[in-house]
Order: structure tokens, then sequence, then C-alpha cells
């Protein structure tokens, strides 16, 4: 990640390499700083405005080689007309350049975002999506790669110049955007790390690490308590794999005696499916299914990073969905650590099973609320496509908190029902409950229905992010592979939790 700093330099003092300034399509007239600087450029802004070489549209990014003192590179970006704009347009906007600054070889760049200024956009709010953009979209994933590494481009510095005179009130803004966007990094990296290297084991041992360095208590269960617990759904999917399950538990204090808010993430290292297993070309990816544990972890660093005054406890329920002589089958029934038996209909369906008990053990910290995020469904996509997640849960003001959250972040959620007619579903014939109906109808709901036995009446909410984990293309701020989805999100929840 560069290095993000505000400053209220004057364009003449600026070290970096290369200069950005914004413009509406719609107000296209420079101030009179940008006016004063341009003719000691000769004048590259005026004509290429003058000459409609630059039209400020949506999308539009002009670069000029120029030589003056440090600066190598004037570029002009577009952000659309005014009345279209909004803060996710403003993270694509910036995105999209970080990126392509980053492909022409350039260092280091500040960024003079004149618009904003006399406008009626919330400074702060402007200038944390600005740095998120930047942060987030100029995140790699390398660690694997051993050849052509110098030919690896990376932008190292970045400056964000801004007129208030309040510099310390911006930078405070600006690290806390930079701790938010390192968990989504963090998640991101864990994400991308290939299952046979990131197995439960492997993803506990770094939650004890993060602890370590942080304020936070971490406790991390083995097979042998998983078992001892009683957890039989849990342990059912975990039995088919060689690398044994984990469950850690990362405590956050940031307010005394208060009841704490749970966060419990689905953690399967990989989903083979199980003997209902995936077809070939849905076996790829699927190291993406430990997504909701690792964004737990990194939310929980970021809670102490930030230090928040709320109480939050981490749950991260690790384990690998394999076939072997040990693995659950379909029929089985199982008895879950809330006492309720579930019977198999798919292996495949394994998330909601290590979910089920990792909730009910959730309620032994009598939580104030408790909230899951797990890589549930492929039926998300269905739903909503790639860029939305479906949200339930069995309390309104709950939800009503997390969609106010999702509209701070930016990141896309759409509430689904709970209607008690879906319980219909999943009654088994020989158990108390089954986790899989026959067909494909409703398949989200028919997964949080299922969660919803677990958590009695404890608020809860469950994101399923089967949709949004994994980005196919590059978009804006959003970088090929893991994406970090959620993670923004629960952070202001928690942020701004009341
Ligand atoms: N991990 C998958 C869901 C998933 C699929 C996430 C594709 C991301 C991309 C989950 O364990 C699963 O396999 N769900 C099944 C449930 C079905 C058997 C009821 C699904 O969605 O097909
Ligand atoms: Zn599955
Ligand atoms: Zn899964």
């Amino acid at each position: 990640m560069p290095k993000i700093e505000v400053t209220s330099s004057n364009l003449e003092e600026i070290k970096d390499q290369c200069l950005v300034i914004a413009f509406f399509e719609d107000n296209l007239k420079p101030n009179k700083e940008i006016s004063d600087f341009d003719r000691l450029i000769s004048n590259v802004i005026n004509n290429s405005i003058k000459n409609r070489d630059f039209k400020a549209e949506k999308d539009e990014s002009k670069l000029f080689y120029i030589n003056n003192k440090n600066l190598k590179c004037l570029a002009l970006l577009g952000l659309g007309k005014e009345n279209d704009f909004s803060l996710s347009k403003l993270m694509d906007a910036i995105g999209k350049l970080s990126k392509k600054l980053r492909t022409s070889g350039i260092k280091s760049f500040a960024l003079y975002l004149d618009s904003f200024r006399n406008k009626n956009y919330e400074q702060n709010a402007y200038l944390e999506k600005i740095t998120q953009a930047i942060a987030l979209s100029l995140y790699q994933f390398t660690k694997f790669k051993t050849k052509d590494l110098d030919k690896l481009k990376s932008i190292d510095k970045v400056a964000i110049i801004a007129a208030n005179n309040d510099i310390s009130k911006l930078k405070k803004i600006v690290n806390e955007a930079l701790i938010l966007s390192d968990a989504v990094n963090k998640t991101r990296d864990l994400v991308n790390t290939p299952p046979n290297i990131a197995t439960p084991e492997y993803i506990a041992n770094h939650a004890a690490d993060l602890a370590k360095k942080n304020r936070l208590k971490c406790t991390i269960f083995d097979e042998k308590q998983i078992e001892k617990f009683g957890m039989g759904c849990f342990m059912a999917v975990a039995k088919g794999s060689a690398n044994k399950p984990r469950i850690a538990v990362l405590e956050y204090n940031g307010n005394g005696k208060e009841k704490p808010i749970v966060l419990v993430g689905k953690g399967v290292t990989f989903d083979t499916g199980g003997y209902n297993l995936k077809p070939s070309a849905y076996l790829t990816a699927m190291k993406d299914d430990k997504a909701g544990a690792c964004g737990v972890i990194n939310i929980l660093e970021a809670c102490a990073k930030l230090n928040l005054n709320v109480n939050v406890v981490g749950i991260a329920a690790l384990a690998e969905n394999m076939i072997s002589d040990k693995s659950y089958r379909p029929d089985d029934v199982l008895k879950s650590y809330s006492g309720i038996t579930v019977e198999i209909t798919n292996t495949d369906a394994e998330g909601r099973l290590v979910l089920a008990d990792a909730l009910s053990y959730s309620l032994e910290y009598k939580p104030k609320a408790v909230i899951d995020i797990a890589t549930l469904t492929g039926a998300s996509i269905i739903a909503l496509g790639y860029f939305a997640s479906p949200v339930l849960g069995n309390n309104q003001e709950l939800l009503e908190k997390i969609k106010a959250a999702s509209e701070k972040s930016l990141e896309k959620i759409w509430q689904f029902p709970l209607w008690e007619e879906y319980e219909e579903l999943i009654k088994s014939d020989i158990a108390d409950i089954k986790h899989v109906h026959d067909g494909i109808d409703a398949g989200v709901i028919v997964g949080a229905i299922f969660l919803k036995h677990f958590v009695k009446d404890t608020p809860w909410a469950h994101l399923d992010i089967g949709a949004t984990v994994w980005a196919k293309q590059e978009k804006g701020h959003i970088v090929k592979g893991a994406t970090g989805f959620g993670v923004l999100l629960l952070l202001n929840l928690l942020r701004y939790w009341e």
C-alpha cells in the first residue's frame, strides 16, 4: 500500500512525479491557483480545455508529459456531470486513474480536487473515499511470483492536496481510512492465499499472530475440543480432511462490561462439495469459501487499531470440505451443538452446518447482536448478480443498522424475507430439520432459514457474500480476485454503533 498523506502545499511545491487535477464536465474553469500554475507549464491545462482535448467526461483521463522541477507528468481527470456525481463514482474514477498511473510507471502522485472545495460535498466523506480508492485499487497479490519481480510496478507515495487549514483533522480521516483499507487488503491477501497453504491451522495461527500484535484476546479450539463441545455439524464437515479444523475466537474489549457484538465468519478453506462433488468448472476459486472468516479476523484487528468504543467478538469457523472414508454423506443425521438434529441431504451445503454450531456457540457470549458473514450460496449470484449481497435476519432494527453501514461503505446489500412459509421447505421426516430442500427455489432464503434455528431470540443477521467475494474483472478500485467485500461494511457498523 502506498504512503498516503494530506498536505496543503502550493501546486508549485509538489515534489511528486505526477500532479492530478480533477474537473467536472460542467465546470471546466480552472481556479486562480490552477491558472497561475498552468502558466509555469506552458498553459497545458488551459489549451487542452480550450481545444476540447479534455472534456472532463466520466471515465476520461489525459496524461501530459511535462518538465517542471520534480513534476514529470500532469494528469487531467474527468468526473462527468456534477449532478450525476456520487461517492461511488468518485471511488471508481480515482481507482481507475491510480491503476493507469501505475501502469505508466509513475511512482508518486499528488491529487488536487478543486471542484469539491467550495461545493456542498462533505469534505470528510470524500477524503475517506479517495483514500480508500487509492489504497484498494493499488492492491497486488504477488507473494507467489518469483520471476520478473523487477518489472512489477508500484506507486509508493500519494499526496492529497487539501484546501482546509485544519490539516490535523484531515490527517485523522486519512489514517482511519487507511486502517479500514488495510483490513480489506489483508482479507484479500488471506483469501487469495492458496488452499494448500491457507489451511484451518494456518489461518488460526494468523489470527493468534494478529492478537499478539494488537490489544486482542485469542482462543483457539482444535478438533479435540470441537468434538468435546459436541459440535456434530461442524465436525461432520471437517472430518473428511487431513487438514484439521480450528475455531479461532478473537475478543476486542473497547467498552468495559458491555455485552459484545459477535461476528461469525464461514472459513471453509476449500469446498470440494464433498460426496456431492462440485462439477470441475465450479471447483476452481473455491479457496474463496474462507472469506467470511478471513474478513472477521481482520475486522477484529482494525477494531483494535481504531480503538473503537464497543466490545466485539470474532469467531472464525475453519474447516475443509473434502472427500475421504471419514467424510459425512447425504442421509447422515447429525446432532448439533444446540441439540437440534439435522438430516443431511447435500454435502455441498457445508457452510450452514459449520455456521450452525459456530452461531450457537456465539450465544455463550450473551451478545447484543450476532452477525454472520459467509460465502453461503451460489443462489445469491442468481438472485442479485455479482455486485450486491443478500442480507437476512430476525431483527429489523439490526438490519436497518446494517443497511446504514452499507450506505457508508458503498457495498451494496439487499434484504430478503424470512417468512414462516419457508420453514416448510426444511421439514425432515426423520430428524428435527434438514439443511437443504429439494429444488433450486429460494436458495438464499433456505440457507438463512436454516441458520435462524441456531440463534434463538438473539438479534441476528446473515450476510451472504457468495456473489461478491470474488471479482472476475478489474473495476474501479476493485482488483481481480478476492474483493474483501463486507469488511468495510461491518467496520462501519461497529464504528457508528449506537
Ligand atoms: N461455497 C458454496 C457457495 C458458493 C458457490 C460460493 C459459488 C461462491 C461461489 C456453498 O458451500 C455451496 O456449495 N452451496 C450450494 C448449496 C446447495 C447445495 C444447496 C450452492 O449454492 O450450490
Ligand atoms: Zn459447498
Ligand atoms: Zn461452501
